[in-house]
């Protein structure tokens, strides 16, 4: 089964457009709980620097509110190691940040920093938390992931998600370099996730992608949650996703 971890910082989002303060409407907490009703396996939530969306206390409720698995976006600093080692979340998944970018725009240049994401992995760990890499799908990244000692890649879907729409020969091919660093990741021993820009549509193509653990998924399904409502939005996604078959080889890389 693929499982599916829903991202609710856009539902703080909406929240801090009206309350700077963060104490409104609506609730990410509760957006999160109503994905867990839906029949989400996961909840995740990126405490960034500059709290423009998720706060603290957010984080804290998460925890102690969620019966599935909260998984902690960070960025490596001294600050998020800290709250992580005090929230002890079933999984982290550090990744980097810029003060100014609008989203997370890239993958963690792991190779050039394999000791401070090595140091981060063992002290996550050594508090009972498993650790994933946010990761372009290129192959030395890959390796340099399986030298920090983290059990978890999550490759970044963004620029799959931007070929998805351009042209067929863009969408094969980062298909295909997704496919291939899943397969390079894996025979290092370290599963994978997907994140970043997958939607609705989009998600078709990767059911054939063989190996793959979870898909983390935020701005589509709050998107379509304006609409629907989160029940809906969430279970659409997870019948979207239902025909995986993880030891799938039928993709196709032209
Ligand atoms: N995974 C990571 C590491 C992210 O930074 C994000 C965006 O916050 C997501 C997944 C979810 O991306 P999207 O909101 O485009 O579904």
């Amino acid at each position: 089964m693929l499982r599916l971890g829903v991202n609710v910082d856009h539902s703080a989002t909406l929240r801090q457009a009206r309350y700077p303060d963060g104490i409104g409407e609506p609730d990410p907490v509760a957006f999160a709980l109503r994905c867990e009703a839906a029949g989400a396996h996961g909840i995740t939530a990126h405490l960034r620097e500059d709290r423009r969306h998720i706060q603290d206390r957010d984080l804290w409720a998460l925890r102690d509110r969620l019966t599935i698995a909260l998984n902690f976006e960070m960025a490596n600093t001294e600050e998020m190691i800290g709250i992580a080692e005090k929230l002890r979340p079933q999984c982290a998944c550090i990744v980097p940040e810029k003060r100014e970018e609008l989203t997370t725009e890239g993958g963690l240049d792991v190779r050039g920093s394999v000791g401070p994401l090595r140091r981060a992995c063992q002290r996550l760990q050594a508090a009972g938390i498993t650790v994933s890499l946010f990761v372009d799908a290129e192959p030395d990244q890959i390796d340099a992931t399986a030298e920090t000692g983290a059990e978890f890649v999550e490759l970044h879907t963004g620029p799959y998600a931007e070929a998805w729409t351009a042209s067929p020969e863009r969408r094969i091919a980062e298909s295909r370099r997704l496919v291939e660093a899943a397969a390079r990741a894996r025979s290092n021993g370290i599963a994978v996730n997907l994140g970043h820009g997958l939607n609705y549509e989009n998600v078709r193509d990767v059911l054939v992608f063989p190996g793959i653990h979870e898909l983390n998924i935020g701005h589509s399904i709050v998107s379509r949650a304006l609409f629907s409502g989160v029940d809906t939005a969430v279970k659409d996604m997870l019948v979207a996703m239902q025909d995986y078959q993880p030891g799938s080889s039928t993709f196709q890389a032209g």
